[in-house]
């Protein structure tokens, strides 16, 4: 159990998206509310487009700038077309105005995204 400091709370405001990659992977942190503060793993399954650039949505979920792919922020699972699976969810917490994740705290059992083997793509 390994949380790290990734931002501080100031530099995300109420809805917005943040890439932080300076962890072992590449993490999408959403903030749904002034104390609510979700960190998804970067990479959709679709077409492994960067989740960053998504949009929050309503109803909790993000949406994939790239072909709209969509994933519920609290199982990771896709409620969408076009996503292969879900995505993984991490632990996330804010203290004192920092916001932790531990990547060895995955909340659900999605695979960890990647791009498809070379002359594989379109196979699976
Ligand atoms: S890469 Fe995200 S929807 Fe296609």
């Amino acid at each position: 159990m390994t949380f790290a400091v990734v931002a501080n709370l100031d530099d995300l405001e109420v809805g917005d998206t943040m890439l932080v990659d300076e962890l072992s992977e590449p993490i999408c942190l959403i903030r749904l509310a002034d104390d609510d503060v979700r960190a998804i793993h970067n990479t959709c399954t679709h077409q492994q487009q960067p989740l960053h650039e998504g949009t929050l949505q309503d109803d909790d979920t993000l949406v994939c700038a790239a072909h709209a792919s969509r994933y519920d922020l609290t199982t990771g699972e896709a409620v969408g077309p076009f996503a292969c699976g879900p995505i993984p969810v991490y632990a996330c917490k804010i203290e004192d105005d920092a916001i932790w994740v531990d990547l060895d705290q995955q909340l659900n059992d999605a695979p960890i995204p990647r791009p498809p083997a070379p002359g594989t793509r379109g196979e699976r």
